[in-house]
């Protein structure tokens, strides 16, 4: 193919690639692994999560069966025991061992770039508000209180079931975590852990008996405005939409 014709994404591939002949050298800079942890200088509340289930519940394959994208939503509020559940299942630390937490959902490297952030509509029991997942503390941590559904919608390029879910995921990855082992491959890897995750949330949800529906379609700009991100380092990757399906 004419590289001239190619596009960005068609170089990226290209320019991505492993190739036996041509892997990168040199070992890990572990003097300046970036933390997989996230601290915020500021916070109005904390929120511990509930305590979660483990066992039982929907089957595995039932889950599977009945997933679905569900994008119109009842006005009922989830409760904050659903909504501990979904982050637990997608974020929550699972295992401690060998220097490592490891989440319920897998990252590349074990580095985990995704960060997840909440714009809470209609949950019980907490405020209307933009939270931010602490995943070491298991705690969301209230950024600001106030509605976010509409211009989230706004920013999903007026997609009503982002002010109409209960609750919206919105994802981002902190870059430098996972370029730290990968270089430019990195963001291949941080689609595919936040897709991981994506897919963690709708079988979460549909176990629960909730809809949801992941949301890709968005500009870019406005969702880091409305979540505080500069758009470089920390980049907004991918949103999901929850709530009692109508
Ligand atoms: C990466 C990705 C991005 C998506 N973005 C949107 C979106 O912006 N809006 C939307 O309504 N659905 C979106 N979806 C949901 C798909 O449309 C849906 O998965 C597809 O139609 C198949 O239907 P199902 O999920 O019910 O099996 C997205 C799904 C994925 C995996």
């Amino acid at each position: 193919m004419d590289r001239r014709r190619e596009g960005i994404g068609d170089l990226y591939h290209q320019e991505t690639k492993y190739r036996r002949e041509a892997m990168p050298q040199g070992g890990l800079d572990w003097a300046h692994q970036p933390s997989p942890y996230k601290e915020l200088a500021y916070a109005l509340k904390h929120f511990p999560l509930r305590p979660l289930l483990q066992k039982g519940g929907m089957s595995l394959w039932e889950a599977v069966a009945q997933r679905r994208s569900v994008r119109e939503f009842s006005n009922q509020s989830i409760t904050f025991s659903e909504l501990s559940q979904l982050i637990w299942s997608t974020q929550g630390i699972t295992l401690r061992a060998w220097g490592y937490e490891f989440r319920a959902s897998p990252s590349a490297g074990a580095l985990y770039p995704i960060e997840t952030y909440l714009v809470v509509n209609r949950v019980e029991e907490i405020p209307v508000g933009l939270y931010h997942y602490n995943v070491k503390e298991a705690q969301l941590t209230l950024l600001k209180e106030g509605h976010y559904g509409h211009s989230l919608c706004q920013a999903g390029l007026g997609q009503e079931m982002l002010e109409e879910a209960a609750c919206d995921f919105v994802w981002t990855a902190i870059v430098e975590r996972s370029k730290w082992k990968y270089r430019e491959r990195a963001y291949r890897y941080i689609y595919m852990d936040v897709g991981h995750i994506g897919q963690t949330l709708y079988l979460a949800a549909t176990a629960l008996n909730l809809g949801c529906c992941t949301v890709g379609a968005f500009f870019d700009e406005e969702v880091d405005r409305i979540i505080g991100v500069d758009g470089k380092d920390e980049i907004s990757v991918y949103l999901g939409a929850v709530g009692h399906p109508q």
